[in-house]
């Protein structure tokens, strides 16, 4: 161990010294904003704050966002000083908070906003300015808030709203929407459901005509809909539905013209009669294209003939009509029709020909029913593209049930009950491109895909139980590009089984039983094309580094994507070092909680392109620099709960990408400024769950999280302490670190003092003295820094002064005494015998400082815990400082490992270029341990010391 290192670190000019001070008084005033914000993150511009359980309005979101995230908290209510400055912000989302009260012109200054979102909050009465300013408003959703009260001119500044949601209120009469909407010339879409209207009068809307294209007046519990003029000339969508509600609306729209461009309509749960109803149809004759029908109490069939007499009807949609049969002439005039739902129903039967005369029909969606097989009635429809068949009772599946189908492109047939599908099943379906089998309890696959399907390009098969897949399984599927076998029970994979799946770009894998075995038989050499490939939990597991002799990823030279990592638990398991050889593609390796303890620094030497790695979960206590220094392209890291004890590993590796870096849940205590500077594009780092030590030693970092303009720390503001103890249960940033400067105290002390001084010497100066002012200022400069104290005692009266700690004592005057006084002859100065009586104890200290030529601190534990003691370093290492000697010399009574001097931040510092000793560590030598100490007091006289090096061992 170097005894009193370079001088040169002490050689600080003394102008330098007084400069200081200045210079931190200004950094001090402006404080800088960081990039981390308390509640919030910024993704993409926009301020991240929901779901934060916030009570008001964060302040610290910079005043650049474009959007801005309040959603799920727990405000109440906003006020003007929540949004001053956000000129750029367009999307503000305020929905399911709880609040009650808007202050006037709260918005106002957001004159970019475009979309304000208030739904599911606790708004009674909608006040004159609340939304003042929103000049640029397009969309305003207030849905579901209490509202009773609407002042007249709420809307008045909202010039540009084309979108208002106020559905779910208490608005009870049309009058109130008068009064809004006649301030919106631009409105196009208005929802109004839910608000306890029970009557519609055009003429209470307006006189003129709107503008309004999509119109919704869902489940109001309406007694009359009179339309009479025709205020709404260009409405396309119309939404009507009225579920729950039993009394009979009367319906009376005058003129057949008055809805001549509805394309879209909703008379859900409608109760009127049929009368009325046909009417109502009529007026659409001639525009309307889709019509839902769900949830209708009665008529159904003569208004399906009804709505089927409109030639330009393509859509029709039945759902949830408790329909359990489909006679043959249930939908038989729907000529025109291309588009039928009958999804959640609890159809059991179909007519042969219940859908002869849906010679167009192209999409027909039977999902959700009790459908036992395949119902014959589909043979009829030659014309199909998309067959929905899914969660219905379905078991056996034959090769006549889609002879025909030579156009279907999609079919759906999940949620069924199909345990075996026989050979040439599919083999009629030429154009089939997507395929959906899921959950079900298909346990072989028995051919199937054997068989030629040329266009079949989604193969879903995931939720099933199969268990091997065969050699040549897929043969018949040349286009086949996705694949999904994900939660099966695969525990063999034979050798060959993707023969021929040379399109495929996606292979899922996941939570099945696949081994290392399964890998080793090279069956994926065969997947060329493969980009993705998903081999999360499965039974991968290899011992150690080894090389493998058949690497099982060489021929996948495209891929993109690896997922490995798996929540079986086999123990310690190691990567073979040349697992990923031949993926000179490869961009995100998942790797996470594969049990892996080690790494070979060579793994990723084969993946240059890698952008993405997880390594989280794993056991590996210890990194390699080199495992990463192959990684030039990485920009997102995940090393979180791998038990390591800090970030150095990334010093070395120069990931000059890196842009996200999460390492969640590790030990890291300190976060040192190298290796932040070794990120240069680091922008978001998460150190959630780590325990951090709260003392000067995080004051770099804790200054950068505050003030960096670049990276964004998740979370930093609920940093937790763990060390020292005293601090646990405070916060890291809640740290005052402005302490841990050297003598900041001091130095902020003698400065203000010197100011004060300098100002009224100069004016009394440049009065009296003009000719004489640089001079006096000098003087002025040598009065504070040597004359008051060396004039007065100089020449030295001791040899040392020993500072000490009173349980210290017995050693100081039963060993250093005698040795130092009684063999060597120093003068020491110790404050029990030499202090004088009466002096305040600081005056002594400093005295005896000054009165020594060095200063020995004899440091144990109780020294460093002692305020007086620190007290006397400081003031020592202040004359060190200004005097340019080497005056301080530190004797360690016990070891002390730097993690417990850490708080003793100057102690610390001192000693990384002090003259020190240790008095354990001179256990077998002492007689040397008292030489050095002696050589370290230096010459006697003269004391103008030089360099001295010692040696400690
Ligand atoms: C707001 O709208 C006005 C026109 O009403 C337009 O001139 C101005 O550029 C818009 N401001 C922003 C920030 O979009
Ligand atoms: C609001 O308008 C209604 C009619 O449009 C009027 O009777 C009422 O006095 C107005 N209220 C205020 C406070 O201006
Ligand atoms: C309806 O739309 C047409 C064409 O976009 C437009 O010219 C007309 O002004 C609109 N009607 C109303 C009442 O705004
Ligand atoms: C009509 O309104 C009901 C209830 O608000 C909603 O569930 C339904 O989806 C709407 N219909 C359409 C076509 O949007
Ligand atoms: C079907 O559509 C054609 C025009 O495409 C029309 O001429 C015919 O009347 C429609 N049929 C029915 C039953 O609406």
């Amino acid at each position: 161990m170097a005894l009193g290192r370079r001088q040169k670190e002490r050689s600080q000019t003394p102008g330098r010294s007084l400069f200081q001070p200045l210079v931190f008084l200004c950094l001090l005033l402006p404080l800088a904003a960081g990039f981390t914000l308390k509640a919030c993150q910024i993704s993409r511009n926009v301020a991240k704050c929901g779901k934060h359980k916030l009570t008001s309005v964060p302040r610290d979101v910079p005043s650049t966002v474009t959007g801005w995230e309040l959603f799920e908290n727990k405000i109440s209510k906003i006020q003007l000083s929540d949004f001053r400055d956000f000129p750029m912000l367009t999307q503000l989302e305020l929905n399911r908070n709880m609040i009650e009260q808007i202050e006037a012109s709260t918005f106002s200054r957001l004159t970019s906003l475009k979309m304000l979102n208030l739904n599911q909050n606790r708004l009674v009465k909608l006040e004159e300015h609340v939304f003042s300013g929103l000049v640029n408003l397009t969309e305003l959703r207030i849905r579901q808030n209490r509202i009773k009260v609407v002042a007249n001119n709420t809307f008045q500044t909202l010039s540009s709203l084309t979108i208002l949601d106020i559905s779910r209120n208490n608005l009870h009469t049309m009058a109130k929407v008068h009064t809004i909407i006649k301030q919106l010339p631009h409105l196009r879409e208005l929802y109004l459901g839910s608000n306890d209207f029970t009557r519609f009068y055009s003429w209470e809307l307006t006189n003129t005509s709107l503008d309004i294209q999509r119109l919704d007046l869902s489940l109001n519990p309406m007694a009359v809909f009179h339309l009479t003029s025709n205020v709404l000339p260009n409405l396309t969508f119309f939404n009507m539905t009225n579920s729950g509600w039993t009394q009979q609306m009367k319906l009376d729209v005058q003129n057949p013209t008055f809805f001549h461009q509805v394309s879209i309509l909703d008379i859900s749960g409608i109760h009127v009669s049929v009368d009325d109803l046909k009417t109502l149809l009529q007026t659409v004759n001639a525009s309307l294209t889709s019509l839902r029908m769900n949830k209708m109490k009665s008529h159904l069939s003569s208004l399906i003939n009804a709505s089927c007499t409109i030639p330009t009807l393509t859509q029709l949609l039945l759902q949830r009509n408790q329909l359990s049969h489909i006679g043959s002439d249930f939908v038989s005039i729907c000529s025109n029709i291309t588009d039928v739902d009958f999804s959640h129903n609890n159809i059991k039967d179909i007519h042969d020909d219940a859908f002869r005369s849906l010679q167009r029909l192209t999409i027909l969606n039977l999902s959700y029913n009790k459908l036992p097989s395949v119902p014959a009635a589909i043979r009829t429809l030659p014309w199909l593209k998309k067959l929905y068949l899914s969660t219905n009772g379905i078991s056996r599946v034959e090769r006549q049930d889609f002879a025909n189908q030579s156009m279907l492109e999609e079919l759906g047939l999940s949620k069924n009950s199909i345990s075996s599908l026989r050979g040439a099943v599919f083999e009629d379906l030429v154009r089939l491109q997507v395929l959906k089998l899921t959950d079900n309890h298909m346990v072989h696959l028995d051919g199937v895909f054997e068989v030629h399907l040329p266009n079949l390009k989604q193969l879903l098969l995931q939720g099933n139980e199969l268990s091997s897949l065969q050699t040549g399984g897929f043969g018949g599927l040349p286009s086949l590009q996705s694949l999904k076998l994900h939660d099966n029970k695969l525990n063999s994979l034979q050798k060959g089984c993707f023969k021929g799946l040379t399109n495929l770009t996606e292979l899922l894998l996941q939570n099945n039983q696949i081994t290392e075995r399964d890998l080793n038989n090279g069956c994926f050499n065969d997947l060329t094309n493969l980009r993705r490939l998903d081999l999360r939990n499965n039974h991968i597991y290899y011992k150690d580094t080894t090389a493998l002799a058949r690497p099982p990823f060489s021929q996948l030279s495209l891929l993109r994507l690896l997922y490995i990592l798996s929540q079986h638990h086999h123990g310690k398991s190691g990567l073979p070092r040349n697992f990923l050889q031949g993926l000179t593609n490869l961009e995100l390796f998942d790797a996470r909680n594969i049990q892996l303890v080690f790494l070979h620094e060579n793994t990723f030497n084969f993946t240059p392109q890698l952008q993405e790695l997880d390594l989280s979960s794993n056991d590996l206590d210890d990194l390699s620099p080199d495992l990463f220094s192959p990684l030039r392209n990485l920009r997102t890291l995940y090393t979180s709960r791998i038990s390591l004890g800090s970030l150095q590993y990334l010093t070395d590796a120069k990931l000059h990408k890196l842009e996200f870096l999460q390492a969640r849940k590790n030990q890291f205590s300190v976060i040192d400024e190298d290796v932040v500077r070794s990120l240069p594009a680091l922008v978001y780092l998460d150190l959630q769950g780590n325990t951090f030590t709260c003392d000067c030693t995080n004051a770099w970092f804790i200054n950068w999280v505050r003030t960096n303009n670049q990276t964004q720390v998740f979370d930093a503001y609920n940093f937790g302490c763990n060390f020292p103890t005293a601090s646990k249960g405070s916060k890291l940033l809640d740290l005052d670190v402005q302490s841990c400067t050297v003598d900041v105290d001091y130095i902020l002390f003698v400065s203000t003092t010197s100011l004060v001084l300098l100002l009224m010497v100069t004016s009394f100066t440049y009065h009296f003295l003009k000719a004489h002012l640089v001079y006096a200022y000098f003087l002025f400069l040598a009065l504070v820094f040597d004359k008051k104290h060396r004039n007065k005692q100089s020449p030295c009266q001791f040899d040392a002064f020993v500072s000490y700690n009173s349980h210290d004592e017995a050693w100081v005057v039963g060993e250093m005494l005698p040795r130092l006084e009684g063999d060597q002859g120093w003068k020491l100065c110790l404050h029990h015998r030499d202090f004088q009586p009466g002096k305040a104890i600081i005056e002594n200290i400093t005295d005896a400082i000054y009165g020594s030529r060095k200063t020995i601190c004899v440091i144990s534990r109780r020294y460093l815990r002692s305020g007086w003691c620190s007290r006397e370093i400081q003031l020592a290492s202040f004359r060190l400082f200004h005097e340019q000697k080497d005056v301080l010399i530190l004797v360690f009574l016990e070891d002390i490992p730097s993690s417990e001097l850490s708080p003793h931040y100057i102690t610390r510092k001192l000693l990384k270029k002090q003259t020190y000793l240790s008095w354990p560590r001179a256990a077998e030598h002492p007689q040397r341990f008292w030489q050095k100490l002696g050589q370290a007091l230096g010459p006697r006289e003269n004391d103008h010391l030089s360099v001295q090096v010692l040696e400690d061992q």
